[in-house]
């Protein structure tokens, strides 16, 4: 009988790309949002590209009552956890709205896990390496000491589930390490949706290019990099989402080595923040209105992956080129303006 998977915060970004490659690799989603964060303009896309409409509860995980009721209805076999708030800007300046909201929600999840026997597969991220010593990271590169209140919630996550599949019978746990997500579903029916002025920056790029910003600032061109902007590892959300189908995988069909597993999700390749902008240009065909600004305080000058763990370990490997996933972003942005 096919597994049943809760994802919370199913409605978003990664939540829908990961929804929809779950689907349609046989598993059960149910989607629980509490839509705080986005609309249901990805819900409606997943049951497009689905041809079905998914169980969706409209909920919050900080409320543990609606967790056992969730629970109770639904009785998932894992539960992929991406309910969360997640800008860093506004994590400084509200830290109390993040810890309350990021750590609350996730110890009901693993309230529930303890008492169900459940497996829980949470999205972590790259940002718990703060500014590493070297590139590419290894999911043995020490964790430096979190930037923000919400790479610290990213961190207290990774910590609380380690030590709950230690002290817990039949907990087990996977700690996903995103690097820089990025694109949108090839259809175009589902992508990100960023509610005022993005601080991330390919949506930022697009809304540039449709006009509804009028330049890009590029944060810095004197790093020590070659042509002196940051370097990341720009992950496509397809190839994300894939990784979360192996994961699960691995977790239900009993493949873990150890009872809690952590695994890079990126790519290998740093590519600059001058670099993505070209290759937008030239994908795309247009010319993007940019200029160089002064750093951005808090970000790192260079970070990307060691991907072996989870190419060798997930039998997953990004497969989409930095173009394609450019070309998949313009194709969204332009469809929202429809
Ligand atoms: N950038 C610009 N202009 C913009 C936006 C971004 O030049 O308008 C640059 C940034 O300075 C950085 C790069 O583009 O060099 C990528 O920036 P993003 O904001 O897209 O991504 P980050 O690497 O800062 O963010 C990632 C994850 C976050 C995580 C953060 C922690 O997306 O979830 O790392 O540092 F919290």
């Amino acid at each position: 009988m096919a597994k049943t998977i809760l994802v919370s915060g199913g409605a978003g970004f990664i939540g829908s790309h990961v929804t929809v490659e779950l689907t349609q690799a046989g598993y059960n989603v149910v989607i629980a949002d509490n839509f705080s964060n986005c609309d249901r303009t990805n819900y409606n896309g997943v049951c497009t590209i689905l041809g079905k409409k998914l169980p969706l509860v409209e909920m919050d995980f900080c409320d543990m009552e609606a967790v056992r009721s969730l629970w109770k209805e639904y009785k998932p076999d894992a539960v992929i956890h991406f309910a969360a708030f997640k800008a860093v800007g506004e994590s400084v300046e509200d830290p109390l709205k993040y810890y309350r909201n990021n750590l609350e929600s996730f110890l009901n999840i693993l309230q529930i896990t303890r008492e169900k026997s459940c497996n829980v597969l949470f999205s972590s991220s790259a940002t718990v390496y703060g500014e590493p010593e070297k590139s590419p990271v290894t999911e043995q590169s020490p964790r430096q000491s979190a930037t923000s209140p919400y790479g610290n919630t990213k961190q207290m996550c990774e910590d609380f589930l380690r030590d709950c599949v230690k002290a817990y019978e039949g907990v087990r746990g996977i700690a996903l390490r995103y690097f820089n997500p990025i694109g949108a579903h090839p259809s175009a029916l589902i992508g990100e949706l960023p509610r005022g002025v993005p601080n991330n920056l390919v949506p930022y790029i697009t809304q540039t290019a449709i006009g509804k910003r009028e330049c890009l600032s590029i944060f810095g061109n004197d790093y020590p990099t070659e042509d002196g902007t940051c370097l990341r590892d720009y992950i496509d959300i397809v190839d994300l989402a894939r990784a979360h189908v192996c994961a699960v995988a691995r977790m239900l069909d009993g493949k873990m080595k150890e009872p809690y597993e952590i695994f890079n999700v990126g790519t290998g390749r740093p590519v600059s923040v001058l670099e993505l902008v070209k290759a937008f240009e030239k994908v795309n065909g247009l010319k993007l209105n940019y200029r160089f600004a002064p750093r951005r305080s808090g970000d790192v000058v260079a970070i990307w992956a060691d991907p072996a763990r989870a190419n060798e370990e997930l039998g997953w490997k990004a497969t989409r080129t930095v173009e394609q996933t450019l070309a998949a972003a313009w194709a969204w942005e332009k469809k929202l303006s429809e």
